[in-house]
Protein backbone atom coordinates (compact mmCIF):
# COMPACT_ATOMS: atom_id res chain seq x y z
CA UNK A 1 0.00 0.00 0.00
CA UNK A 2 1.32 3.64 -1.12
CA UNK A 3 0.90 6.54 1.59
CA UNK A 4 0.82 9.86 -0.43
CA UNK A 5 1.45 13.11 0.75
CA UNK A 6 2.26 17.17 -0.49
CA UNK A 7 4.84 19.20 -0.20
CA UNK A 8 6.54 22.13 -0.87
CA UNK A 9 8.75 21.81 -3.97
CA UNK A 10 12.46 21.71 -2.93
CA UNK A 11 12.12 20.20 0.27
CA UNK A 12 10.75 16.43 -1.01
CA UNK A 13 13.74 14.48 0.57
CA UNK A 14 12.92 17.06 4.17
CA UNK A 15 9.32 15.43 4.12
CA UNK A 16 10.29 11.95 2.63
CA UNK A 17 13.05 11.60 5.74
CA UNK A 18 10.19 13.00 8.63
CA UNK A 19 7.65 10.87 7.15
CA UNK A 20 9.41 7.60 7.14
CA UNK A 21 10.72 8.45 10.64
CA UNK A 22 6.98 9.07 11.85
CA UNK A 23 5.29 5.95 10.07
CA UNK A 24 8.17 3.84 12.05
CA UNK A 25 7.83 5.24 15.01
CA UNK A 26 4.01 4.35 14.44
CA UNK A 27 5.16 1.04 14.42
CA UNK A 28 4.50 0.67 10.54
CA UNK A 29 6.88 -1.02 8.38
CA UNK A 30 8.54 1.35 4.79
CA UNK A 31 10.05 -0.70 2.12
CA UNK A 32 10.25 2.02 -0.32
CA UNK A 33 9.86 5.89 -0.53
CA UNK A 34 9.30 8.03 -3.33
CA UNK A 35 10.57 11.50 -3.40
CA UNK A 36 8.69 12.83 -6.85
CA UNK A 37 4.84 11.97 -8.36
CA UNK A 38 6.39 9.97 -11.05
CA UNK A 39 7.62 7.46 -8.63
CA UNK A 40 4.90 7.12 -7.32
CA UNK A 41 2.40 6.43 -10.45
CA UNK A 42 5.09 5.32 -12.39
CA UNK A 43 4.10 7.80 -15.39
CA UNK A 44 7.47 9.42 -17.48
CA UNK A 45 6.85 12.52 -16.45
CA UNK A 46 4.16 13.68 -13.95
CA UNK A 47 4.98 17.34 -14.69
CA UNK A 48 2.49 20.31 -15.54
CA UNK A 49 3.46 21.78 -19.10
CA UNK A 50 2.74 24.89 -16.59
CA UNK A 51 4.42 23.50 -13.83
CA UNK A 52 5.91 26.94 -12.47
CA UNK A 53 1.91 27.30 -11.34
CA UNK A 54 2.29 24.38 -8.87
CA UNK A 55 2.73 24.52 -5.39
CA UNK A 56 3.55 21.61 -3.92
CA UNK A 57 5.21 18.08 -4.82
CA UNK A 58 3.84 14.68 -4.49
CA UNK A 59 6.04 11.92 -2.70
CA UNK A 60 5.04 9.13 -0.61
CA UNK A 61 6.11 5.29 1.13
CA UNK A 62 5.10 1.96 0.46
CA UNK A 63 3.79 0.86 3.95
CA UNK A 64 3.73 -3.00 4.48
CA UNK A 65 0.96 -5.08 6.66
CA UNK A 66 -0.63 -2.29 7.22
CA UNK A 67 -4.13 -3.26 9.00
CA UNK A 68 -6.96 -1.23 7.44
CA UNK A 69 -9.17 -0.81 10.63
CA UNK A 70 -12.55 1.33 10.80
CA UNK A 71 -13.04 4.03 9.41
CA UNK A 72 -10.65 2.77 6.47
CA UNK A 73 -7.23 3.22 7.32
CA UNK A 74 -7.65 4.69 11.05
CA UNK A 75 -4.60 3.12 12.20
CA UNK A 76 -2.74 5.71 9.24
CA UNK A 77 -5.10 8.80 10.21
CA UNK A 78 -4.08 8.03 14.33
CA UNK A 79 -0.17 7.74 13.31
CA UNK A 80 2.37 10.33 14.49
CA UNK A 81 2.49 10.74 10.46
CA UNK A 82 -1.01 12.60 10.31
CA UNK A 83 -0.66 13.99 13.72
CA UNK A 84 2.80 15.53 14.11
CA UNK A 85 4.33 15.67 10.31
CA UNK A 86 5.18 19.00 9.99
CA UNK A 87 6.72 18.88 6.06
CA UNK A 88 3.44 17.87 4.77
CA UNK A 89 0.27 19.50 3.52
CA UNK A 90 -1.96 16.77 2.65
CA UNK A 91 -2.07 12.92 3.14
CA UNK A 92 -3.89 10.11 1.30
CA UNK A 93 -3.79 6.39 0.83
CA UNK A 94 -3.10 5.96 -3.22
CA UNK A 95 -5.91 4.09 -4.70
CA UNK A 96 -4.69 4.08 -8.26
CA UNK A 97 -3.49 6.42 -11.11
CA UNK A 98 -6.49 7.47 -13.69
CA UNK A 99 -5.75 6.82 -17.33
CA UNK A 100 -7.48 9.66 -19.12
CA UNK A 101 -7.25 12.19 -22.29
CA UNK A 102 -7.49 15.43 -20.21
CA UNK A 103 -11.21 16.17 -20.82
CA UNK A 104 -13.59 15.95 -17.64
CA UNK A 105 -15.51 12.78 -19.09
CA UNK A 106 -12.26 11.19 -19.87
CA UNK A 107 -11.46 11.44 -16.12
CA UNK A 108 -14.64 10.67 -14.66
CA UNK A 109 -14.98 7.52 -16.83
CA UNK A 110 -11.17 6.32 -15.38
CA UNK A 111 -12.44 7.14 -11.90
CA UNK A 112 -15.43 4.99 -12.09
CA UNK A 113 -13.48 1.97 -13.76
CA UNK A 114 -11.63 1.71 -10.40
CA UNK A 115 -13.43 -0.57 -7.27
CA UNK A 116 -13.88 1.05 -3.98
CA UNK A 117 -13.90 -1.64 -1.41
CA UNK A 118 -12.90 0.47 1.30
CA UNK A 119 -16.07 2.63 0.24
CA UNK A 120 -18.74 -0.50 0.06
CA UNK A 121 -17.61 -1.37 3.43
CA UNK A 122 -18.43 1.96 5.08
CA UNK A 123 -21.92 1.94 2.89
CA UNK A 124 -22.49 -1.39 4.03
CA UNK A 125 -21.83 0.24 7.86
CA UNK A 126 -24.27 3.05 7.55
CA UNK A 127 -21.46 5.38 7.16
CA UNK A 128 -20.34 8.36 4.86
CA UNK A 129 -18.28 9.56 2.70
CA UNK A 130 -17.14 13.02 0.26
CA UNK A 131 -15.51 13.18 -2.98
CA UNK A 132 -13.13 16.09 -2.63
CA UNK A 133 -10.80 17.48 -6.00
CA UNK A 134 -7.31 19.05 -6.09
CA UNK A 135 -6.20 20.53 -9.44
CA UNK A 136 -3.16 22.27 -10.24
CA UNK A 137 -2.14 23.34 -13.92
CA UNK A 138 -4.60 24.29 -17.10
CA UNK A 139 -7.71 22.37 -17.71
CA UNK A 140 -10.65 23.28 -19.61
CA UNK A 141 -12.78 22.14 -16.09
CA UNK A 142 -12.73 23.23 -12.31
CA UNK A 143 -12.32 21.25 -8.98
CA UNK A 144 -16.10 21.35 -8.21
CA UNK A 145 -16.77 19.71 -11.43
CA UNK A 146 -14.90 16.79 -10.40
CA UNK A 147 -16.24 16.38 -7.21
CA UNK A 148 -19.94 16.63 -8.13
CA UNK A 149 -19.76 14.00 -11.02
CA UNK A 150 -17.45 11.83 -9.16
CA UNK A 151 -19.17 11.75 -5.58
CA UNK A 152 -22.66 11.28 -7.64
CA UNK A 153 -21.64 8.35 -9.83
CA UNK A 154 -19.97 6.68 -6.94
CA UNK A 155 -23.34 7.66 -4.44
CA UNK A 156 -25.07 5.79 -7.17
CA UNK A 157 -22.70 2.87 -7.08
CA UNK A 158 -22.25 2.12 -3.37
CA UNK A 159 -25.55 3.99 -1.77
CA UNK A 160 -22.97 5.38 0.86
CA UNK A 161 -24.64 8.71 2.16
CA UNK A 162 -22.61 12.08 1.46
CA UNK A 163 -21.42 14.05 4.25
CA UNK A 164 -19.20 17.33 3.40
CA UNK A 165 -17.87 17.84 6.90
CA UNK A 166 -17.32 14.91 8.15
CA UNK A 167 -17.10 11.96 6.23
CA UNK A 168 -16.27 8.34 7.19
CA UNK A 169 -14.24 7.94 3.75
CA UNK A 170 -12.76 10.90 1.29
CA UNK A 171 -12.00 9.91 -1.85
CA UNK A 172 -9.97 12.62 -3.43
CA UNK A 173 -9.27 13.03 -6.90
CA UNK A 174 -5.60 14.74 -7.32
CA UNK A 175 -5.52 16.68 -11.30
CA UNK A 176 -1.91 17.61 -11.34
CA UNK A 177 -0.94 18.75 -15.27
CA UNK A 178 -1.68 15.50 -17.09
CA UNK A 179 -1.54 13.13 -13.98
CA UNK A 180 -4.55 12.50 -12.25
CA UNK A 181 -4.81 9.74 -9.11
CA UNK A 182 -7.58 8.66 -6.80
CA UNK A 183 -6.63 8.33 -3.44
CA UNK A 184 -8.32 8.05 0.28
CA UNK A 185 -7.77 11.56 1.73
CA UNK A 186 -6.72 11.42 5.87
CA UNK A 187 -5.94 15.23 6.08
CA UNK A 188 -8.79 17.70 6.09
CA UNK A 189 -9.78 20.18 3.74
CA UNK A 190 -7.70 22.50 5.59
CA UNK A 191 -4.58 20.56 5.11
CA UNK A 192 -2.30 19.64 8.18
CA UNK A 193 -0.08 22.87 7.68
CA UNK A 194 -2.83 25.11 9.74
CA UNK A 195 -2.06 23.44 12.74
CA UNK A 196 -1.23 26.41 14.78
CA UNK A 197 -3.87 28.60 16.51
CA UNK A 198 -3.58 31.79 14.78
CA UNK A 199 -4.60 35.00 15.92
CA UNK A 200 -2.31 37.00 13.78
CA UNK A 201 -2.22 35.53 10.09
CA UNK A 202 -1.04 38.57 7.59
CA UNK A 203 -1.32 37.54 3.93
CA UNK A 204 2.84 37.01 3.70
CA UNK A 205 3.18 34.26 6.38
CA UNK A 206 5.53 32.00 5.52
CA UNK A 207 3.73 28.34 5.24
CA UNK A 208 4.78 26.12 8.01
CA UNK A 209 6.23 23.78 5.95
CA UNK A 210 9.03 25.96 4.59
CA UNK A 211 9.30 26.98 7.89
CA UNK A 212 10.25 23.58 9.18
CA UNK A 213 12.19 22.39 6.16
CA UNK A 214 14.31 26.00 6.99
CA UNK A 215 14.91 24.51 10.69
CA UNK A 216 15.53 20.99 9.42
CA UNK A 217 18.51 22.11 6.85
CA UNK A 218 19.93 24.49 9.60
CA UNK A 219 20.26 21.42 11.92
CA UNK A 220 17.83 22.84 14.78
CA UNK A 221 15.80 20.18 14.49
CA UNK A 222 18.12 17.51 15.62
CA UNK A 223 20.08 20.26 18.81
CA UNK A 224 17.73 22.82 19.18
CA UNK A 225 19.54 26.00 20.97
CA UNK A 226 18.75 29.92 20.84
CA UNK A 227 17.28 30.99 18.15
CA UNK A 228 16.23 34.34 16.44
CA UNK A 229 14.09 35.35 13.79
CA UNK A 230 15.05 39.26 12.85
CA UNK A 231 11.99 39.19 9.91
CA UNK A 232 9.30 37.79 12.88
CA UNK A 233 6.25 39.04 10.45
CA UNK A 234 3.37 36.26 12.37
CA UNK A 235 5.98 34.66 14.08
CA UNK A 236 6.04 31.47 11.77
CA UNK A 237 9.26 30.36 12.40
CA UNK A 238 9.39 30.42 16.49
CA UNK A 239 6.26 28.99 16.93
CA UNK A 240 7.84 25.57 14.23
CA UNK A 241 10.83 26.19 16.48
CA UNK A 242 8.94 25.48 20.00
CA UNK A 243 7.01 22.74 18.68
CA UNK A 244 9.76 21.03 17.18
CA UNK A 245 11.72 21.15 20.94
CA UNK A 246 8.40 20.14 22.12
CA UNK A 247 8.18 16.93 19.74
CA UNK A 248 11.66 15.78 20.73
CA UNK A 249 10.92 16.27 24.97
CA UNK A 250 13.82 18.76 24.86
CA UNK A 251 13.77 22.48 26.36
CA UNK A 252 12.28 25.13 24.83
CA UNK A 253 15.58 27.04 24.03
CA UNK A 254 15.29 31.19 24.16
CA UNK A 255 13.20 32.12 21.33
CA UNK A 256 14.19 35.55 20.40
CA UNK A 257 11.98 37.71 17.37
CA UNK A 258 11.72 41.12 16.01
CA UNK A 259 10.29 43.10 13.03
CA UNK A 260 10.27 46.89 12.15
CA UNK A 261 5.68 46.80 11.93
CA UNK A 262 4.86 46.98 15.37
CA UNK A 263 0.99 45.18 14.19
CA UNK A 264 4.29 42.42 13.52
CA UNK A 265 5.37 42.34 17.06
CA UNK A 266 2.32 42.49 18.91
CA UNK A 267 0.75 39.94 16.17
CA UNK A 268 3.89 37.35 16.66
CA UNK A 269 3.91 37.78 20.51
CA UNK A 270 0.12 37.11 20.16
CA UNK A 271 0.48 33.68 18.40
CA UNK A 272 3.33 32.49 20.72
CA UNK A 273 1.52 33.15 23.59
CA UNK A 274 -1.63 31.56 21.96
CA UNK A 275 0.52 27.99 21.28
CA UNK A 276 1.87 28.62 25.22
CA UNK A 277 5.44 29.71 23.79
CA UNK A 278 7.56 31.94 25.89
CA UNK A 279 7.88 35.29 23.81
CA UNK A 280 10.62 37.79 23.20
CA UNK A 281 9.52 40.20 20.90
CA UNK A 282 11.12 43.50 19.84
CA UNK A 283 10.72 46.11 17.67
CA UNK A 284 13.82 46.35 15.39
CA UNK A 285 14.51 48.11 11.91
CA UNK A 286 17.32 45.08 10.94
CA UNK A 287 19.30 47.96 10.35
CA UNK A 288 19.82 48.20 14.03
CA UNK A 289 20.15 44.49 14.59
CA UNK A 290 23.87 44.54 16.00
CA UNK A 291 23.05 46.73 18.73
CA UNK A 292 20.51 44.63 19.99
CA UNK A 293 21.63 41.26 20.04
CA UNK A 294 23.89 40.04 22.69
CA UNK A 295 27.50 38.41 21.00
CA UNK A 296 27.82 34.76 20.69
CA UNK A 297 24.38 34.75 22.28
CA UNK A 298 22.26 32.71 19.44
CA UNK A 299 22.76 29.25 18.40
CA UNK A 300 20.69 30.22 14.87
CA UNK A 301 19.60 32.95 12.77
CA UNK A 302 16.53 31.42 10.86
CA UNK A 303 14.56 33.93 8.72
CA UNK A 304 12.42 35.16 6.08
CA UNK A 305 13.30 38.70 4.81
CA UNK A 306 11.14 40.59 2.34
CA UNK A 307 11.77 39.35 -1.24
CA UNK A 308 9.90 38.99 -4.36
CA UNK A 309 7.63 41.15 -5.57
CA UNK A 310 4.58 40.62 -3.09
CA UNK A 311 6.91 42.74 -0.74
CA UNK A 312 7.74 45.84 -2.74
CA UNK A 313 10.87 46.56 -5.56
CA UNK A 314 11.97 49.58 -3.75
CA UNK A 315 13.62 48.13 -0.68
CA UNK A 316 17.55 47.95 -0.96
CA UNK A 317 18.01 44.46 -0.96
CA UNK A 318 21.70 44.86 -0.73
CA UNK A 319 21.71 46.84 2.30
CA UNK A 320 18.73 44.93 3.93
CA UNK A 321 21.00 41.71 3.50
CA UNK A 322 24.35 43.43 4.19
CA UNK A 323 22.15 44.54 7.81
CA UNK A 324 21.38 40.95 8.75
CA UNK A 325 24.36 39.18 8.00
CA UNK A 326 26.26 41.74 10.12
CA UNK A 327 23.71 41.44 12.87
CA UNK A 328 24.12 37.82 12.47
CA UNK A 329 27.43 37.50 12.80
CA UNK A 330 27.82 39.26 15.68
CA UNK A 331 24.73 37.27 17.50
CA UNK A 332 25.49 34.10 16.44
CA UNK A 333 28.31 31.78 18.15
CA UNK A 334 31.41 30.11 16.13
CA UNK A 335 29.63 27.62 14.30
CA UNK A 336 26.33 28.78 14.44
CA UNK A 337 23.97 29.09 11.81
CA UNK A 338 22.21 31.03 10.10
CA UNK A 339 19.32 30.37 7.37
CA UNK A 340 17.77 32.41 5.22
CA UNK A 341 15.41 33.06 1.84
CA UNK A 342 17.37 35.00 -0.75
CA UNK A 343 15.73 35.99 -4.31
CA UNK A 344 17.71 34.44 -6.35
CA UNK A 345 16.86 37.09 -9.49
CA UNK A 346 17.74 40.36 -7.38
CA UNK A 347 22.04 40.02 -7.73
CA UNK A 348 21.67 39.36 -3.60
CA UNK A 349 22.25 35.66 -3.58
CA UNK A 350 26.08 36.04 -4.43
CA UNK A 351 27.15 38.56 -1.94
CA UNK A 352 24.77 36.92 0.78
CA UNK A 353 26.47 33.42 0.08
CA UNK A 354 29.89 35.12 -0.41
CA UNK A 355 28.92 36.09 3.69
CA UNK A 356 30.22 39.35 3.45
CA UNK A 357 33.40 37.48 5.22
CA UNK A 358 32.00 36.42 8.35
CA UNK A 359 30.16 33.17 7.15
CA UNK A 360 30.78 30.28 5.58
CA UNK A 361 28.23 28.31 3.02
CA UNK A 362 26.93 25.18 4.11
CA UNK A 363 23.67 24.40 1.70
CA UNK A 364 21.83 26.30 -0.64
CA UNK A 365 18.65 25.16 -2.73
CA UNK A 366 15.76 26.48 -4.58
CA UNK A 367 12.48 26.15 -3.30
CA UNK A 368 9.19 26.78 -4.53
CA UNK A 369 6.18 29.39 -2.36
CA UNK A 370 3.56 29.96 -4.66
CA UNK A 371 4.66 31.56 -7.36
CA UNK A 372 7.91 32.71 -5.98
CA UNK A 373 11.40 30.23 -5.84
CA UNK A 374 14.04 31.49 -3.52
CA UNK A 375 16.69 29.94 -2.46
CA UNK A 376 16.65 28.73 0.71
CA UNK A 377 20.71 29.12 1.69
CA UNK A 378 22.36 27.57 5.29
CA UNK A 379 25.62 29.09 6.94
CA UNK A 380 28.34 28.70 9.20
CA UNK A 381 29.15 31.21 12.05
CA UNK A 382 33.05 31.10 11.02
C1 LIG B 1 8.26 37.78 4.49
S1 LIG B 1 7.76 38.62 5.93
C2 LIG B 1 8.12 37.48 7.18
C3 LIG B 1 7.01 36.52 7.37
C4 LIG B 1 7.22 35.62 8.55
N1 LIG B 1 8.25 34.63 8.31
C5 LIG B 1 5.92 34.92 8.90
O1 LIG B 1 5.86 33.71 8.83
O2 LIG B 1 4.93 35.59 9.17
C6 LIG B 1 9.00 39.82 6.13
C7 LIG B 1 8.88 40.67 7.37
O3 LIG B 1 10.00 41.56 7.37
C8 LIG B 1 9.59 42.76 7.97
N2 LIG B 1 10.56 43.79 7.56
C9 LIG B 1 10.68 44.39 6.36
N3 LIG B 1 11.72 45.24 6.37
C10 LIG B 1 12.27 45.19 7.61
C11 LIG B 1 13.35 45.82 8.23
N4 LIG B 1 14.10 46.75 7.59
N5 LIG B 1 13.64 45.51 9.51
C12 LIG B 1 12.89 44.59 10.19
N6 LIG B 1 11.82 43.98 9.65
C13 LIG B 1 11.52 44.27 8.38
C14 LIG B 1 8.19 42.97 7.49
O4 LIG B 1 7.47 43.81 8.39
C15 LIG B 1 7.65 41.54 7.45
O5 LIG B 1 6.94 41.23 8.64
Amino acid sequence: MIVRATTTPGLEDVAVEEGTRLLVESGFSVSASYGRLSEIVGTAGGDSPNDETLEVSHIGWRVDGLPCGYPPFAAVADSRLRRGARSIYHLAVHVGELDWSGDLDSLVDSALRIDYPELAEVARRGGSFRATCRRCGTHAFQSPDVERAVGGLLHDRYGCAVDLERPDLNVAVDVVGQTAMVGYQLSGRKGMDRRHAWRFHPRITLRTPVAYGMLRLAGYTMHPGPLMDPFCGAGTILLEAGGVAKDIGAPVPALRASDREPSAVSGTIDNLSAAGLPADVAEIDVHELKAHVAAGSLDYVITDPPFGVRLGRKIDYHFLYQSLLAGAAHGLRAGGRLALLVDHRRGVFDAVAAGFGAFELVHTRRVTIGTLSPQLIVMRRA
